[in-house]
């Protein structure tokens, strides 16, 4: 594992992670948060946990107004309990629920709306303004923290993020087949690439990490000497 950063007093730096699903964001940013005890921000589960609120009120996704007023009724949590990253919807925790595949479709949906994206990144920002923070989705190096002091745009090819993806539905019980991750998931990469508000892109001054064949140790290393380079300088 890598060196700690012994000496060198933190500066909260903002380090910004994005990629398509399942390139293995939320391993590295959990990972890099906790060596550098920095927050980790999660911004698709808060996406996910409206998308959720969505389906259990039956509200059509495209219908800006009613995401409106889901939008002002809601707040969202992220808050770590044994390690783990729990979502809370107006208190009521629903990390498990938002992991279902329909929810991840549902939040890639009601994600292209600009009355939602201007809402996500307001909280998201105000999460992350004192730094000190790993945040991770696929428009933090391009909107949400255009100053972010480290960027990284986290790849896999297609077919081994299905596999991950695939394996974690299965572990946790999910009928689903290999054939169907790997077509739901480019649906939403194609969507979250394509839409309109804030699509997902490398940032121009993000560092590529391919993921497709390292392990997750070997990422978190990489992306540590570029952290500790960015610390170096300061
Ligand atoms: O990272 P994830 O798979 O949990 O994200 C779920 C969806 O939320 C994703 O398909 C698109 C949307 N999202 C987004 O538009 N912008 C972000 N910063 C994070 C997620």
């Amino acid at each position: 594992m890598s060196q700690p950063l012994a000496g060198k007093p933190l500066r909260g730096l903002i380090i910004a992670i994005d990629g398509p699903a399942a390139a293995g964001k939320s391993t590295l940013a959990k990972r890099l948060a906790r060596e550098l005890n920095y927050v980790y921000v999660d911004t698709g589960a808060m996406y996910r946990a409206l998308a959720w609120r969505v389906m259990e009120e039956g509200i059509d996704p495209g219908d800006e107004k009613e995401l409106g007023r889901i939008l002002q009724q809601m707040r969202i949590r992220l808050v770590e309990h044994a390690g783990q990253l729990r979502v809370l919807l107006n208190e009521v925790d629903v990390t498990e629920q938002i992991r279902a595949p329909e929810v991840s479709q549902m939040a890639s949906k009601v994600s292209t709306l600009k009355v939602v994206r201007d809402r996500m990144v307001e909280l998201q920002r105000a999460m992350g303004s004192q730094g000190g923070v790993v945040a991770e989705g696929r428009d933090i190096g391009t909107v949400v923290f255009p100053v972010a002091d480290v960027k990284i745009y986290l790849d896999a090819s297609p077919e081994e993020r299905a596999r991950r993806r695939f394996a974690e539905l299965r572990s946790q019980g999910k009928q689903v087949t290999l054939e169907e991750t790997l077509e739901e998931m480019k649906e939403r990469d194609r969507r979250d690439q394509e839409r309109a508000v804030a699509p997902l892109r490398k940032a121009e001054n993000a560092l590529v990490v391919d993921s497709s064949r390292l392990g997750a140790e070997a990422v978190v290393e990489q992306v540590m000497r570029e952290i500790k380079n960015k610390l170096r300088a300061i």
